[in-house]
């Protein structure tokens, strides 16, 4: 397989991943746990970044998850990852989270995380990636404001 450097759009890699709720998801509440939207979110998170690198991706950061409403038991789970800007060998992905009831169809976005990925090459060292066109103007300004929390990750960690 050859891999490409040729710039791709948002779309090329944009994901959606639906998974219904089950009980062994769940605390004796009904409540989805915590740790396994977490999950779901690195999941998604990571399957855009390998569409987008052609490559196996790491996770390097994750900024903080507000849980807004419980998902419960039954609910549809729906992740939309996509990205929002690359570095040369980073990329920053934006994950939303929406709990649907299949059955009466109400719907409540849940979460937005946003996470860094590293493409890999084969010996496991940080590897170019291909530029990301942001084509709209909301893929714009989403690409502005993720170079402004990027920034703001490199100054934390000095
Ligand atoms: C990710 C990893 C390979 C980076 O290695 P490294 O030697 O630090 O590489 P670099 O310093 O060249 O950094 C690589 C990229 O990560 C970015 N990066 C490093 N630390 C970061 C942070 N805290 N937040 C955001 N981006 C970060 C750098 O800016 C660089 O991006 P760029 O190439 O687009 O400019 C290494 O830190 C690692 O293996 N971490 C563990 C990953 C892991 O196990 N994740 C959990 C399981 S998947």
């Amino acid at each position: 397989m050859t891999t490409s450097l040729l710039p791709k759009t948002v779309g090329d890699s944009r994901i959606q991943i639906a998974q219904l709720m089950q009980p062994d998801q769940a605390n004796n509440l009904g409540n989805v746990h915590g740790g396994w939207i977490m999950k779901l979110v690195d999941d998604a998170g990571a399957l855009a970044c390998m569409r987008h690198s052609q490559r196996r991706v790491v996770t390097v950061a994750i900024d903080s998850l507000v849980f807004r409403h419980p998902i419960r038991i039954g609910d549809l789970v729906l992740l939309t990852a996509q990205l929002t800007d690359v570095g040369r060998t980073s990329m920053e992905v934006e994950v939303q989270v929406r709990a649907e009831n299949p059955i009466s169809g109400d719907s409540t976005d849940t979460n937005t995380a946003y996470l860094v990925y590293v493409a890999l090459n084969d010996a496991g060292r940080p590897v170019e990636v291909p530029p990301l066109v942001a084509e709209t103007d909301d893929e714009k300004r989403r690409q502005v404001e993720a170079r402004r929390r990027q920034a703001h990750r490199l100054a934390e960690q000095k």
